[in-house]
C-alpha cells in the first residue's frame, strides 16, 4: 500500500486514479477536503476496495501517526498544499500552516514510522514530496531553464511556503537518515483542475460568457505539462529515484499566458461555437497585474529523462485538446464546483482595466 496525501485535489485525484489504472496496489487517500478538495474527483473508485479515504489533516501529527501505523505503507508522496499563488497573496497564512508546518508534521509521523520498521521494510520506504518550479523563482528571457541546482529565490508566499517545505524534506534526509526524494514540476494542466486556475477558468468562464482576465500584459510565460505526465514522472521517481535527490519535471512547452488564452478559445471556437458565431477570443479582458507576478519559469527535465527514462507522453496540442474535450463533457462537474463565491475575492484585488 501507498499513502497519498491531498488525493482530493487536481494531481492527487489523478495521480490516484492514474495508479489504480497501472497497478494494482492499494492506496491510502488523506485529505483535509480544502475547498480544492473534491470526492467526487474519485468517484469512479466508489466501492473499489483499493481506495480507502480518510478525512485528516496532515499537520495533525497524531492522527498521522497513527494512520501510518494501521496501515503500514511502503511509501508517502506528498501532494497536499495549499495551491494557489493569488489566494497565497491575499491570504498566506492557511499556506504556513499547511505546506510548512504540516509537512514538518507529516515528516516527524513518517521518521517516527520509518524509523521503527525493519530490514526490507525499512530499506525500501520512501517519502516522496511534490513540489513546484516557483521556487527557483523568476527567469528573463533569454536565461536557461531552471535545472536542479539552480538556487532557490521564492518570490510568492505560495513559493516560499514550497521552498520550506522542500528545505524540511532536504533537512530530514540530511539529519536524521529519511529516505526521501522531491520532485519539483512545471505548471499542470488537464482535467480535474479547479477552476480558480489560469486554464479551467477561462474554458469554464469563456462557456458562461464571462471574461477571461488576463494578468498584466498576459506576457509572462508557463511551462505546461499535461497531469497525467506528471503522474508518470512520480512513478519513475518512486521506483527508481536516488535517495535525497531532486527531479525536475516538466513538457518543454513554454507558452505565454496569451499563447493559453489564444489557444483554448481557438478549441472552443471549434467545438463549441458561440452561439452568435465570433470568436470567444472577444471575451479576453486585461485586468490589474498580480503583484509581484513570476515573469517567467522553465523546467530542464533532462535528468529525469536520463537517469530514470521518463518522457511525457502528451504535447502541448493533444494534452490542450484533451483539456477543453473534458470540460466540455463533464458540465456537471464544472456546475458542482462553480459556487461562484470562490472568485469573489478575486474580482476585488484585480479590477477590469479594459477589453481586449
Ligand atoms: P489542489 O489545490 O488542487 O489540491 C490540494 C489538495 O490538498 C486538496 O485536495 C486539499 O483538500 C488537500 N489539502 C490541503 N491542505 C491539506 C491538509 N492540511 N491536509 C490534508 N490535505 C490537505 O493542488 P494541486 O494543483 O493538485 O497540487 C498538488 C501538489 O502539487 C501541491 O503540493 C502543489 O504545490 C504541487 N504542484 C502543483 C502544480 C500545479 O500546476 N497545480 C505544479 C507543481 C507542483
Ligand atoms: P495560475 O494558473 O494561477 O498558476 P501559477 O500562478 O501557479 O503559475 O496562473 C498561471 C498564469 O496565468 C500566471 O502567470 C497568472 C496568469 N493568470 C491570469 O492571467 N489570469 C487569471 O485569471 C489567472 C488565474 C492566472
Amino acid at each position: 500500500m501507498i499513502l497519498v496525501t491531498g488525493g482530493a485535489g487536481f494531481i492527487g485525484a489523478n495521480f490516484v486514479l492514474d495508479w489504480l489504472a497501472v497497478t494494482n496496489e492499494p492506496v491510502l487517500n488523506i485529505d483535509k477536503l480544502t475547498y480544492a478538495g473534491n470526492l467526487q474527483n474519485l468517484a469512479s473508485l466508489h466501492g473499489d476496495a483499493r481506495h480507502i479515504f480518510v478525512q485528516a489533516d496532515i499537520a495533525d501529527g497524531k492522527t498521522m501517526a497513527q494512520l501510518l501505523a494501521q496501515h503500514q505503507p511502503r511509501a508517502i508522496i506528498n501532494f497536499a498544499a495549499e495551491s494557489h499563488v493569488d489566494r497565497s497573496i491575499h491570504g498566506p497564512e492557511d499556506f504556513i500552516q499547511t505546506n510548512v508546518v504540516g509537512t514538518f508534521r507529516l515528516l516527524e509521523a513518517a521518521r517516527a514510522y520509518w524509523s521503527d520498521l525493519e530490514g526490507a521494510a525499512k530499506s525500501s520506504f520512501r517519502f516522496l514530496h511534490v513540489s513546484t518550479d516557483e521556487v527557483f523563482g523568476t527567469l528573463a528571457p533569454h536565461d536557461p531553464a531552471f535545472t536542479e541546482t539552480h538556487s532557490y529565490a521564492p518570490n510568492s508566499p505560495y513559493s516560499a511556503s514550497k521552498a520550506a517545505s522542500d528545505h524540511l524534506v532536504r533537512a530530514w534526509h540530511h539529519t536524521y537518515g529519511l529516505p526521501v526524494l522531491t520532485t519539483n514540476c512545471s505548471n499542470n494542466y488537464g482535467p480535474l483542475h479547479f477552476p480558480e486556475k489560469l486554464i479551467p477558468l477561462m474554458i469554464v468562464n469563456a462557456l458562461a460568457g464571462k471574461p477571461l482576465p488576463i494578468y498584466g500584459d498576459g506576457m509572462q510565460v508557463r511551462d505546461w505539462l499535461y497531469v497525467r505526465d506528471h503522474c508518470s514522472a512520480i512513478r519513475h521517481v518512486l521506483d527508481a529515484g536516488k535517495l535525497g535527490e531532486t527531479y525536475n519535471v516538466g513538457g518543454w512547452n513554454e507558452k505565454t499566458n496569451l499563447d493559453i488564452v489564444t489557444a483554448v478559445c481557438a478549441l472552443l471556437d471549434e467545438l463549441r461555437p458561440r452561439a452568435d458565431r465570433k470568436s470567444y477570443a472577444e471575451q479576453m479582458t486585461f485586468v490589474t497585474d498580480r503583484p509581484g507576478h513570476d515573469r517567467r519559469y522553465a523546467m530542464d527535465a533532462r535528468k529525469l529523462e536520463r537517469e530514470l527514462g521518463w518522457k511525457p507522453a502528451e504535447t502541448f496540442e493533444t494534452g490542450i485538446r484533451k483539456t477543453v474535450q473534458w470540460y466540455l463533457d463533464n458540465p456537471q462537474w464544472v456546475a458542482s464546483v462553480q459556487s461562484g463565491s470562490y472568485r469573489d475575492w478575486v474580482q476585488k484585488h484585480y479590477s477590469l482595466e479594459g477589453s481586449a
